[in-house]
């Protein structure tokens, strides 16, 4: 079956917002493969201002990095995802290993985000992944099957279809190295499959799931050409817009 080909750009707590315009601008000017989705995971500080300017660019949206668990109330500093929805910001990243190191995001707290965020009617773009410890003792399958049990399996089969899988091995963020495109095709696998057997096969095929981790120009292709593999999640290399746009084109024709 033909899945949605994803390039999601994670901008993280990068450029100020003319930097962002810019960057948005080169890439709307830019010839792109129409039937790629791109996502563009930006600060909370551009939402509006880009919002305003992609509106009409169908295939192009955007993404919050982040949003709480509850819709309101005193949480000093936190974005809550009615906000979000509010102002028309279709997804946001939930479980980045980053918010998961830095900010002591766990399980449990990422299974409420996740459904405050799917509750206020966003999409969530889930992220999940070993680090190398969990890698070395080959025990990488059986660690993002409880993150997905304890975050995402509490979902029923409608809420389900509105999360796309972000797999991304901790040792391949921002370390230049990638996981090879056999790694990554087997985690993909082992997650459709996971999926197919907490749902149904049906949404275990239709599922998307996208890697992260050192995607470049250089190796998206080969990665991308992976049966499983439906698009990156893609950090740094985002950042620099005609290395996005060689992205967005490294997907494989339709066949
Ligand atoms: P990277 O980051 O592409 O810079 O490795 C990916 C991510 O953290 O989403």
């Amino acid at each position: 079956m033909s899945r949605q080909k994803i390039a999601a750009g994670n901008w993280k707590m990068n450029t100020t917002l003319d930097e962002g315009i810019e960057l948005v601008n080169n890439l709307i000017a830019a010839e792109k493969d129409k039937s790629v989705l791109t996502i563009l995971a930006v600060p909370f500080t551009h939402l509006v201002t880009l919002d305003k300017k992609i509106k009409s660019k169908g295939k192009l949206k955007l993404a919050a990095q982040n949003c709480h668990h509850k819709n309101s109330g005193a949480f000093t500093g936190e974005i809550s995802p009615s906000m979000l929805a509010a102002i028309n910001i279709p997804y946001v990243i939930i479980g980045h290993s980053e918010r998961r190191q830095f900010n002591f995001e766990d399980n449990q707290l990422l299974k409420g985000k996740v459904r405050a965020a799917l509750d206020a009617g966003l999409k969530v773009i889930f992220c999940c992944g070993e680090d190398l410890e969990v890698r070395k003792t080959n025990k990488h399958i059986l660690h993002v099957k409880i993150q997905l049990e304890e975050s995402l399996f509490s979902l029923d089969v409608k809420e389900i279809k509105n999360v796309i899988i972000a797999y991304e091995p901790i040792w391949a963020i921002g370390t230049g190295e990638t996981a090879t495109p056999a790694q990554a095709q087997e985690m993909h696998n082992s997650i459709r499959r996971m999926i197919s057997r907490q749902y149904n096969k049906r949404v275990g095929e239709a599922i998307n799931i996208v890697y992260g981790g050192s995607v470049k120009a250089s190796n998206a292709k080969e990665i991308f050409s992976q049966p499983d593999v439906d698009g990156g999640l893609v950090g740094g290399a985002s950042l620099d817009a005609k290395e996005f746009i060689e992205i967005i084109n490294s997907f494989p024709p339709e066949s």
